[in-house]
């Protein structure tokens, strides 16, 4: 079954997380949006980090943000009036504000505290009343396992995890692994993790190669063939407002997340055909 114009499928929610900081969450939920874009898919990327990377990383201004995810959460606005239109077509950012950095304590006392940002993404409504039509939502979550992180996992259908190619790499995962299973188990039984994106790596260094064999060992399948290079175009991007793969698409980085985006598509396709779901943007045509 094919997605016909009247007809509007839920959109496939993937939350990019892993609680250890600066392992490459927000510059891989860039440029995996950015991708899944350039293929045809319609993404809306959602900064759900107080730091707000994601968001200047397309040279949204944060000073000119009247609504943010923020009020997404806290205030039933709705995505009609936070998302910002970026210069990559069929790609939207819900930007974040520095409010975000008091949500934990002020979620505590929230009525359905988990479920906030859930609600907003679920619930089917018409363009008029604040619904959207995207194909993707790729969610970048803080560097935690907080309430933020938590509401993530809860509206997320699977998590897409970057892993630093660094000594320490495997440490903290298996905490991770704890928290998506309590996560299955109290707020969302369909909840999977996607895969695992090696980042970072350089092949000039034994220690990523040895870093890569265990991540593998450990992991199998659920670790993406594609690996993602060190590379300076990469970090560069970002201070352009851009993502690495408007920046400069020819890069090594930029290639390695377009390779991603595709393995990833292609894996979303076998979970549709599995689970009988019509296809997505572009791979219905694929
Ligand atoms: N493949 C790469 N090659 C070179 N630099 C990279 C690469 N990936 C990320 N970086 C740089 O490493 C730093 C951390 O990356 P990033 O901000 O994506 O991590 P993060 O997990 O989102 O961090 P935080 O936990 O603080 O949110 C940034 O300066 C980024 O530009
Ligand atoms: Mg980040």
């Amino acid at each position: 079954m094919n997605k016909t114009s009247n007809e509007k499928i839920p959109p496939r929610i993937l939350a990019v997380a892993n609680q250890k900081g600066g392992v490459g969450k927000t510059t891989t939920a860039v440029n995996l949006a950015t991708a899944l874009s350039a293929i045809g898919e319609k993404v809306l990327l959602v900064d759900l980090d107080a730091q707000g990377n994601a968001t200047t990383g397309f040279g949204i201004r944060r000073a000119g943000i009247r609504s943010s995810t923020y009020d997404i959460i806290f205030d039933d606005a709705t995505i009609a009036e936070t998302v910002k239109h970026t210069k990559v077509p069929g790609l939207d950012v819900l930007p974040s504000s520095i409010h975000l950095s008091g949500a934990e304590i002020e979620l505590v006392d929230l009525e359905r505290r988990e479920y906030r940002l859930r609600d907003v993404l679920r619930t089917p409504l018409t363009s008029a009343q604040g619904g959207h039509d995207y194909d993707y939502v790729v969610i970048d979550c803080p560097p935690s396992l907080s309430l933020l992180t938590l509401n993530a996992l809860v509206a997320a259908d699977s998590i897409v995890v970057p892993l630093q190619c660094e000594f320490y790499a495997l440490e903290g995962l298996s905490h991770l692994v704890k928290t998506v299973e309590r996560v299955k188990n109290s707020f969302n039984p369909e909840l999977s993790i996607h895969g695992v994106v090696l980042t970072m790596f350089d092949k000039r260094n034994k220690l990523s190669a040895m870093v890569e064999d265990d991540v593998r060992e450990f992991f199998g399948d659920t670790v993406y063939e594609t690996v993602i290079p060190r590379n300076v175009r990469l970090s560069e991007a970002p201070s352009y407002g851009l993502p690495a793969i408007v920046y400069d698409m020819k890069c090594p980085g930029a290639r390695a997340y377009i390779s991603l985006a595709k393995e990833i598509l292609k894996r979303e396709r076998k979970i549709r055909a599995g689970q009988n779901l019509p296809a997505t943007g572009s791979t219905q045509v694929a």
